[in-house]
C-alpha cells in the first residue's frame, strides 16, 4: 500500500470505533481530513463532534456535520487523530500542523484517543521530527534561549500563527529518551502554552497503515 493508501485504511478502520449516538473528537492533518470525509458517510449516527482546529471546523461544517464547543460537551467517547511520530508505547509528537493546543486539549476531555498513523509515523525514539511547542509572542526569545540551554535547538516556524495567535518553536535535535520528564519540563516555561509531545496522555490505540493492511498497537 501506497502512504495515500495507507492513510485512507487507517480512517477507514477508525470509523468502527466511533460509538452510535455519540459526540466525536476530531483531530487535524492529512490524516483527519480522510476520517472527516469517511465520518461524513455515517453522520446521521453521530450526535456531532467537537474540532481540534479551525480547518477541522470547516472541513466537518462542509460535510454537514454539527460542530459544538467543547464546553457544552459532557461526554466525548473517543478523539481520532494523526501524528508525526509516535512509538509503540503510543507516546507522540504532534503539531506539525500547529493545532496542538487545541488537540491536546480535545484528548485531555476524551476517553479514549485513537491515533491513525501511516508506518512511515512509527518510531523507536521521538525526536527526528521537530518538537513543536507553541509560545506566547512575547515570551518568543526568552523560551527559545531556555530551550538551547536543554540541549534543543529552536527555529521559529516562519510566517505561521496558530489558531490562539500564538506563534510556535519548532525544536531540532531532540533525541527523547523520556518524553513524559520533556513535556512537564517545557510546560514549566514561563510563556509556553502547550508542547508537541503528548506523553503524559498518549493514545489508548493505535491503527497503523502498513504494506499488509492495518496493525492495531495497544500497550
Ligand atoms: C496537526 O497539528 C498535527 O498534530 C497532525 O495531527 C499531525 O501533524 C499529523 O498530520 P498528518 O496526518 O497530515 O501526517
Amino acid at each position: 500500500m501506497t502512504q495515500d493508501e495507507q492513510k485512507l485504511a487507517v480512517a477507514q478502520a477508525a470509523i468502527q470505533h466511533v460509538p452510535v449516538g455519540s459526540v466525536i473528537g476530531v483531530g487535524t492533518g492529512s490524516t483527519a481530513n480522510l476520517f472527516i470525509d469517511e465520518l461524513a458517510k455515517i453522520k446521521h449516527k453521530i450526535e456531532g463532534a467537537v474540532a481540534s482546529s479551525e480547518a477541522t471546523t470547516e472541513r466537518l461544517r462542509k460535510h454537514g456535520i454539527e460542530v459544538l464547543d467543547l464546553n457544552s460537551v459532557t461526554d466525548l467517547p473517543v478523539y481520532v487523530d494523526g501524528a508525526d511520530e509516535i512509538t509503540r508505547h503510543l507516546h507522540m509528537i504532534k503539531g506539525g500542523g500547529g493545532a496542538l493546543t487545541r488537540e491536546k486539549i480535545v484528548a485531555a476531555v476524551a476517553r479514549k484517543f485513537i491515533c491513525i498513523a501511516d508506518q512511515t509515523k512509527l518510531v523507536d525514539i521521538l525526536g527526528k521530527f521537530p518538537l513543536p511547542v507553541e509560545v506566547i509572542p512575547m515570551a518568543r526569545s526568552y523560551v527559545a534561549r531556555e530551550i538551547a540551554l536543554l540541549g534543543g535547538q529552536p527555529a521559529l516556524r516562519q510566517g505561521f500563527k496558530t489558531d490562539n495567535g500564538n506563534v510556535i518553536l519548532d525544536v531540532h535535535n531532540l533525541h527523547i529518551m523520556n518524553p513524559v520528564e520533556l513535556e512537564t519540563t517545557l510546560n514549566q516555561l514561563t510563556g509556553v502554552v502547550t508542547n508537541g509531545l503528548f506523553a503524559r496522555r498518549g493514545a489508548n490505540l493505535l491503527l497503523l497503515g502498513t504494506d499488509h493492511g492495518v496493525e492495531t498497537i495497544t500497550v
